[in-house]
């Protein structure tokens, strides 16, 4: 098949690199990509959807999967439906359930899916007011995506206040936060869940933890995930249940209902509170890292699966799992998250220890390739996964790998998967 994949991270890289691994040849192309995955196929440069909708009817590409939230939220799939192609992606309206945080919390609360209480509304007054119903700490919440910011964990009241005032004013996100989420604080252990969906049916893969902090023991600022691991032995057979009939086949019927039908990756941020599980919020897209340590577990066709998916038939295929467990540390460029870095050259030592060769691997994120010499370009530069029988034994290759990658200013946690150990 000729895949086109959206996006330019560690996620779209993981994606590809699935793909080329089936028994099937398949070609790729990319649209940014980045400078390792020119060499998994070809980078495209083309920014307006609608022009590329029709490189993709001239060039014979017969699916487009698209990783990052920012084109679902302004419609892609959309466009390249009108033009008869296939794509898997929720519509720019179902894509409202992570670009609009209001939507979101209402959709959950017509359908009677567990969350936080919870009040939406752009008076400051009525925000206020409820405020002062809950306990600390409070969670003020902007409307819309924020690249990650946009959430205040209000250590008391008058802290509350001052998140919602210079949210409402446009002081903090602008028109991001014209409405506010003031939400009680849940407090519990946090997990991701990811289910590909198909509007209809879904398919749920193996729960997965992430690490937000930048730094060991959870300490520093906030980043896109420094690291992941799954399956999760934190989640039993009941738990995935629970989150299967409490949550997603309410939200796929749900979504039906409103005329939006769901396709595309759901994931759901989950606190366990007391054994049961409340949705924090939906992305619609895969977490970058998950996707990194969710692709190579998978043990069946994932072309096939996206292409089922964005085809309304996943009922027909049987989607099957390793029994291992996948580790991911990412390894970031000096000043990440606060500012952009010197690119700086990456060396890879030739791997020779039998064990890495087979059970680890690199999925590139922010590089670049500049006369055949692979570039650190800031940010999240690349994730190094490790396979293995235990969290343990992955954790351990995925260290090792990590041992013989080398750029100026690289920085990486050292405690990936910690809660499982
Ligand atoms: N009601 C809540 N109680 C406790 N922690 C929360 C709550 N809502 C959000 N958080 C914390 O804040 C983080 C970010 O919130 P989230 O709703 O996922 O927004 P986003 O990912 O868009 O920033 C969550 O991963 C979680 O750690
Ligand atoms: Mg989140």
């Amino acid at each position: 098949m000729k895949i086109l994949i959206l996006g330019s991270g560690g996620r779209e890289y993981s994606i590809a690199r699935a793909i080329l691994n089936e028994k099937e040849a398949h070609e790729l192309f990319f649209m940014p990509g980045n400078g390792a995955t020119n060499s998994l196929g070809t980078n495209l440069n083309i920014k307006d959807y609608n022009d590329l909708a029709l490189y993709a009817k001239e060039n014979g590409i017969e699916l487009t999967i698209v990783g990052p939230e920012a084109p679902l939220v302004e419609g892609v799939v959309d466009i390249f439906k009108v033009h008869g192609l296939t794509i898997f992606g929720p519509s720019k309206e179902a894509a409202k359930l992570e670009g609009s945080k209001v939507y979101m919390k209402n959709f959950l609360a017509k359908y009677s899916i567990p969350t936080a209480r919870y009040i939406e509304t752009s008076s400051i007054e009525d925000a206020f007011k409820f405020a002062d119903t809950l306990s600390a700490p409070i969670v003020v919440k902007a409307d819309g995506l924020c690249g990650g910011k946009g959430v205040i964990i209000a250590q008391n009241h008058d802290e509350a206040k001052v998140a919602i005032s210079e949210m409402l004013s446009g002081k903090s996100f602008g028109d991001a936060g014209l409405k506010v989420i003031v939400e009680e604080f849940l407090d519990g252990y946090e997990l991701s869940m990811f289910a590909v969906c198909d509007g209809d049916d879904y398919i749920l893969l193996p729960a997965a933890q992430d690490h937000k902090r930048l730094k060991d023991n959870d300490e520093g600022p906030n980043t896109g995930g420094m690291g992941a691991y799954a399956p999760t032995p934190l989640v039993d057979e009941a738990l995935y249940q629970k989150v299967r009939d409490r949550i997603i086949r309410p939200t796929l019927d749900g979504m039906k209902k409103e005329g939006a039908p769901f396709e595309g990756v759901l994931f759901i941020g989950i606190m366990v509170v007391n054994g049961e599980p409340i949705t924090l919020e939906f992305n619609v897209r895969f977490g970058d890292p998950e996707c990194e340590i969710l692709m190579p577990l998978m043990t069946s066709s994932v072309s096939d699966m996206f292409y089922k998916a964005a085809t309304n038939r996943l009922g027909e295929i049987k989607v099957e799992f390793s029994n291992q467990y996948a580790v991911g540390v990412v390894m970031a460029s000096a000043n990440y998250p606060y500012s952009s870095s010197t690119p700086a050259e990456i060396i890879v030592d030739d791997v020779h220890h039998e064990a890495i060769q087979k059970y680890t691997h690199i999925s590139y994120a922010g590089v670049s390739m500049v006369d055949g010499v692979l570039y650190a370009d800031g940010g999240r530069v690349l994730v190094c996964v490790g396979i293995g029988d235990s969290i343990k034994e992955a954790r351990d290759r995925a260290y090792m790998r990590c041992g013989q990658v080398h750029f100026a200013g690289k920085k990486l946690r050292t405690d990936i998967a910690y809660q499982a150990l």
